[in-house]
This record gives C-alpha cells, structure tokens and sequence, in this order.
C-alpha cells in the first residue's frame, strides 16, 4: 500500500507542474490572438455606478430639446423615429391595462416606458453602453438630455422639463412597483 502511495506522489507531482505551466502560458498569451486589454482612459469612460436613488451621478445637467437633437445624430438610425425601435430596440411604450404584466403576456415588448423600475438605470446605461458603437463617448449633459428626450417620448416626464442629479432621482417610473424582491430558495420559477 504504502509503496503505490509513493508512486502515486512521484507521477502526481510532474503532472501538476505541467498544468501550473501551462495555465501561466495561457494567462499571458492571447488564445485567439484578437483584442487587446482596454486602456485605463478606455475604462474610465464608461466606469459609472448609477444607484436607483441617484448616488453617483455625475453633475450635470440636459433638456428634452437638447436630446431630441442628439438622439436624430446619434441614435435614431438604430432605435427608429421617436424611439420607435429600427434595427435596435424600441424605446418608447406606455402599456398599460389588465394586459400590462409580462408575467402573464411575455410577448409584450419590454421598453424604457413600460419596463425600467428606475430613471437613474436609464442614465448609467446610455452612459455606458450606447451609442452602441462608441460607448463612453457621451459627455454627462449629452446622455442627462438624451435620458431627458426619452423620458419625454414616454410621457414620463413634461416636454420642459431639465434632468440633473436632483431631478432625476425623482423621476417616478410606470414600472417601479412592477418588481419584487426575489428572496426565493428554489421552488416555483414563477413567484
Ligand atoms: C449602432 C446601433 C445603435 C445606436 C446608434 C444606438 N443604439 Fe441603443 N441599442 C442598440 C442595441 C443593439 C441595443 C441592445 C443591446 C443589448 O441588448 O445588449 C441597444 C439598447 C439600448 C437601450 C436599452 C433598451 C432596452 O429597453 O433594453 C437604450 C436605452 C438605448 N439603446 C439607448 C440609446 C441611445 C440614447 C442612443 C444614442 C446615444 C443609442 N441607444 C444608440 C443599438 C444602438
């Protein structure tokens, strides 16, 4: 016993050397040698934590009128004529009625103006994330009117109205009840 115990240690040990070398090799080289590691200015452009309250907005501040122009150059071929979706997702929608639960109607298109709990999610994912080709392009009052414009659309906000870090926050969503905390362990899928 004692003596296969040995030799088990003596293959196992080589054997483990090689796959430590091997995952290191791996770790420095590109496997599909494409891309490149982004640039800490790359990161810094879109590295933004927008809390549902607001917390880590940046200043600034935007009009409807100011986005609706920003959205005809730099989003409309993608997401329509006011928002209307295009090749990309449809942005404005107000569902609403018995039918507005997509629980029980999941074909219902999910936009800004029947989905999103939160106006504040709406700013840090444009900020991120959009135009979808040159995220972390738009300056804070760019994506503040942008967010503004698209609000509007919805009917959210008023035609005249000015996003900032204090009014967004404010900004009370169609859908924000819509969601539960899911404290489920297991059981059904729908809750
Ligand atoms: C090149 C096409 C393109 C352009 C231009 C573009 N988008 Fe998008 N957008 C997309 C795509 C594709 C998605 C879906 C991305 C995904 O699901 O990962 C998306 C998703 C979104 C969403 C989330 C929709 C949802 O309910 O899930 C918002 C909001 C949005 N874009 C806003 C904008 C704004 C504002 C601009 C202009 C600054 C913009 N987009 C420009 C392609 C584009």
């Amino acid at each position: 016993m004692k003596a296969w115990g040995l030799r088990l240690v003596a293959c196992g040990l080589p054997l483990f050397l090689v796959v430590a070398v091997t995952a290191q090799t791996q770790r420095s080289q590109p496997r599909f040698g494409i891309g490149r590691p982004a640039t800490p200015d790359e990161i810094k452009a879109i590295d933004i934590d927008v809390m549902p309250d607001g917390r880590g907005l940046p200043p600034g501040r935007g009009t409807v009128q100011e986005g609706a122009s920003l959205y005809a150059q730099k989003c409309q071929s993608c997401h329509g004529v006011n928002g209307q979706g295009a090749s990309a997702e449809r942005l404005v929608d107000r569902e609403s009625g018995k039918n507005w639960d997509f629980a029980i109607n999941p074909k219902l298109v999910k936009t800004v103006g029947n989905y999103w709990p939160y106006a504040t999610t709406l700013f840090d994912y444009t900020s991120r994330a959009m135009p979808f080709m040159q995220p972390g392009t738009l300056a804070p009052n760019e994506t503040y009117a942008l967010v503004a414009y698209i609000l509007a659309l919805n009917k959210i906000v008023a035609e005249d109205a000015v996003m900032d870090p204090a009014t967004l926050p404010k900004v009370v969503m169609p859908s924000r009840d819509k969601f539960v905390i899911d404290n489920r362990k297991g059981g059904k899928v729908i809750k």
